[in-house]
């Protein structure tokens, strides 16, 4: 399984709503696709459909000595996804003593799960720092930084290549436009920046702002399902063809 994880130094990014509409872009293609929630936040399952009463994931049933593969659905679009689970406080803290216990509980564990192979798993994370990142860096083949085009974003990319840096994977880390806006003088001025910085690593294949993407939530389809030919579902199926073409690349 190619794993990739989804991190950002900036919350509010769109790393839950990029995870959830690049696996339904990959399952939509007939690539098996895992997406994992690695955020205590439990949100990535309201943008693949899951009922928001379920309380089920991987982290609930871990605390619970139970088995965490148990907890994996399946999307409409043919997603194969492992939700965080619903904890309460004391719940949640057990789960992070498990992980500070076991920098490789994720790479573990995912290595354990069986699906066709070429399956490709996305693995959605709060904002750094934080255990869970921490640990789906040290679990991923490639890394995506999601940023926005803004000041703060930029501010914090030292903070984002410091943490792949230090878990030796600057080699295998590219970095994600998202809330792409070319009409907006400062945004084309900050890619500008962020390209010198970052050089290639920053991809060409921005995701542009769309209102297409709250409206597919709201309206509790995916953005493949809801509007196939808006901007961003076009600028996912070129990240998709992009992250596939690793995927290839990649050693079995
Ligand atoms: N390209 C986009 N265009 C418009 N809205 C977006 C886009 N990407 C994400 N959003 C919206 O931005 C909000 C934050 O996204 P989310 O995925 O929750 O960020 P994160 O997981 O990084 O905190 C959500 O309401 C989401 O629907
Ligand atoms: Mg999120």
């Amino acid at each position: 399984m190619f794993k990739v994880a989804l991190i950002s130094a900036n919350g509010g990014v769109g790393k839950t709503a990029i995870t959830a509409h690049l696996a339904c872009t990959l399952a939509r293609r007939d690539h098996a696709v895992l997406a994992v929630d690695f955020d205590p936040n439990n949100l990535l399952g309201l943008h693949l459909g899951l009922a928001p009463r379920e309380r089920d994931g991987l982290a609930l049933r871990t605390v619970s000595n139970d088995h965490w593969q148990d907890a994996a659905f399946s999307s409409d679009d043919g997603v194969h996804f492992l939700p965080f689970g619903d904890l309460d406080e004391a719940q949640r803290a057990d789960f992070g003593a498990r992980l500070g216990r076991n920098p490789d509980w994720l790479l573990q564990h995912l290595d354990d799960i069986a699906l066709p192979s070429p399956a490709i798993a996305l693995i959605d994370t709060p904002r750094l720092p934080s255990l869970y990142s921490q640990q789906a860096v040290r679990a991923a083949d490639l890394v995506i930084v999601v940023v926005a085009a803004d000041a703060s974003c930029y501010a914090k990319l030292p903070a984002a290549r410091n943490k792949v840096t230090l878990a030796g994977k600057a080699d295998a880390t590219y970095y994600v436009v998202n809330f792409a806006d070319a009409a907006r003088r400062l945004h084309n001025d900050i890619i500008a920046v962020m390209r010198l910085d970052l050089g290639n690593r920053l991809l060409p294949y921005y995701i542009h702002h769309d209102e297409a993407v709250p409206e597919s939530l709201a309206s509790n389809r995916s953005l493949a399902g809801y509007a196939p030919h808006s901007q961003a579902a076009h600028d996912l199926q070129g990240l998709a063809t992009w992250l596939l073409a690793r995927a290839a690349e990649h050693p079995a």
